[in-house]
């Protein structure tokens, strides 16, 4: 593998804790995970983007870590982990985890330590800690999850934490903090692990000067990620990755030059209608900010904190804004299911890399009934039971069988499997040639043969339709139309998301052509 592994990969997004449990306790857990690799092997991908592994009181699904130089007991051992990262290089598979900079758990031992130090002392510096405006907070940001971002302690002192309470912000203008962060990064790197997601990435810069909520995207951040790059590339061929939502597209560049991270997620195509227009709008923005600075785009259609394609697909309204998140709004699944195939074969064939998130490649859809009593996510109580939150995206995995849990383990699984899930476990969908599975894996080995890194070129088409080629000939055509169109002029079809009408490509339908 190459130097530049990174700009054509495709990396499947492993959410551990629902992947598979191998010790029966409902759990998923690096040996499910482990003893799930030939699968992921068989789907072609690149690398495994793990989400917090660390130690964690899982407030926030694992995004309040404890310690980050070690697993979480119910996920494994250090040791494991390190076997793991050993045969996944065994299968050409690299490994990706997730570090969460911009705050820790409220069990950390450094928080622990500001707690008992009290106010004034160095250990309350590593964090945000101030005094309040008499009995009210310092001042009135708000958390992300909903209510108050700041939380008193007993001596009267708040902290701010931009997520749940247990997540207390880290203050990054503390040079011990600089130093830790260094250190986890080339404590892992020492490991074998092959790259850095790095979570919440713009918004470690706070301004408490200014009259308003002031914490995303200020200048400073980038002095820490040119630091970050500086011991990546000591080690060499390991990668940034940043979880950078910005509306504003040249400040998202800004994150992506040579001396910062590798890579960012593209989250503006997620966030799209299904229309033609919007979604050609988002490619061409995607490519006009990335090209000019040598970056390859990522193209992402779901992840741990969205709805699932096949569900969001199939709203009336099918584009997905995280202030009005559509939880609940009644879906066509048989309609969202035929877009997110179509969708899967245009963002495998769009040049860049590409992420894949546990469950797309069985086409599951969003889980929208988990019993109230069950769900787990802090937006839900932080929301007061107004935003039903993320676990329907986060339900454990169907593998086999008929019934849950569907060999994802021998317990009950932490969030409950729908019933109906049976005919799409990967077992029934490696059997069946027309299913979500086999269209990913038929073009996942496609598109590491000729597609990835690269560039594209617009096509003629008819209205409501996309078709672009890249550089090998092959052509992605896609119909957005309610009726279908012809076929443009081409030498055989590689691979279709549904059944094409003789020369005719159907409604929501896309094909990859072999042209001249
Ligand atoms: C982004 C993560 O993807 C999400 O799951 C988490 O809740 C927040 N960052 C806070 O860490
Ligand atoms: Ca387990």
């Amino acid at each position: 593998m190459s130097e530049t592994w990174w700009r054509g990969a495709a990396i499947y997004q492993v959410y551990l804790r629902s992947f598979a449990d191998g010790n029966g306790d409902g759990i998923g857990d690096l040996a499910g995970l482990r003893s799930r690799l030939p699968y992921l092997s068989d789907l072609g991908v690149d690398a495994i983007w793990l989400n917090p592994w660390y130690p964690s009181p899982m407030a926030d699904g694992g995004y309040d870590v404890a310690d980050y130089r070690d697993i979480e007991p119910s996920f494994g051992t250090l040791a494991e982990a390190e076997k793991f990262i050993q045969e996944a290089h065994a299968l050409g598979i690299r490994t990706i985890i997730d570090i969460v900079p911009n705050h820790g758990s409220d069990q950390q031992k450094w928080f622990l330590d500001a707690l008992a130090a009290g106010p004034g002392s160095a250990e309350r510096e590593r964090f945000w800690f101030a005094e309040g405006n008499g009995d009210l907070p310092p001042n009135d940001w708000k958390s992300i999850f909903g209510g108050p971002a700041w939380t008193r302690v007993p001596d009267g002192q708040w902290y701010l934490h931009l997520f749940a309470p247990e997540q207390p912000d880290f203050n990054w203008n503390n040079p011990e903090v600089v130093e830790e962060f260094h250190d986890v990064l080339r404590f892992w790197f020492d490991r074998g692990v092959d790259g850095i997601r790095i979570d919440s990435a713009a918004l470690l810069i706070k301004d408490f000067d200014s009259e308003e909520e002031s914490y995303t995207d200020h200048d400073g951040v980038h002095t820490i990620y040119q630091g970050w790059r500086q011991i990546s590339d000591e080690y060499g061929e390991r990668i940034l990755i940043g979880e950078v939502w910005l509306p504003d597209q040249e400040r998202f560049a800004l994150y992506l030059r040579p001396n910062e991270m590798h890579t960012a997620f593209n989250f503006d195509f997620m966030a799209r209608r299904w229309e033609a227009a919007e979604l050609r709008a988002s490619i061409d923005l995607t490519l006009a900010t990335h090209v000019p600075i040598g970056a390859p785009p990522t193209w992402v259609l779901s992840n741990h904190d969205v709805p699932r394609p096949v569900t969001k697909y199939g709203r009336a309204v099918t584009s997905f804004d995280h202030a009005e998140r559509n939880d609940g709004m009644p879906s066509d699944l048989v309609l969202g299911e035929r877009r997110a195939r179509a969708a899967a074969l245009m963002a495998m064939a769009l040049p860049g890399s590409l992420y894949v998130y546990q469950g797309e490649e069985l086409g599951l859809p969003e889980v929208d009934d988990i019993p109230d009593e069950l769900r787990q996510d802090p937006m839900w109580t932080r929301s007061k039971h107004t935003v039903p939150g993320r676990d329907g995206c986060r339900v454990p995995l169907p593998w086999s069988g008929q019934e849950p849990p569907f060999g994802y383990s021998t317990g009950e699984p932490w969030l409950p499997q729908p019933a109906s899930w049976k005919g799409l476990t990967a077992e029934a969908q490696t059997a069946d040639e027309s299913s979500m599975l086999s269209l990913y894996k038929a073009g996942l080995r496609i598109r590491r043969a000729e597609l990835g890194d690269g560039s594209l070129r617009w096509l003629d088409s008819p209205e409501g339709v996309l078709a672009f080629a890249r550089e090998s000939g092959l052509a992605c055509v896609a119909n957005f139309n309610p009726d279908a169109v012809e076929l443009p002029p081409h030498e055989g079809v590689l691979l279709a998301s549904g059944p094409l009408e003789g020369n005719l490509l159907p409604s929501d339908t896309a094909v990859w052509l072999r042209t001249g």
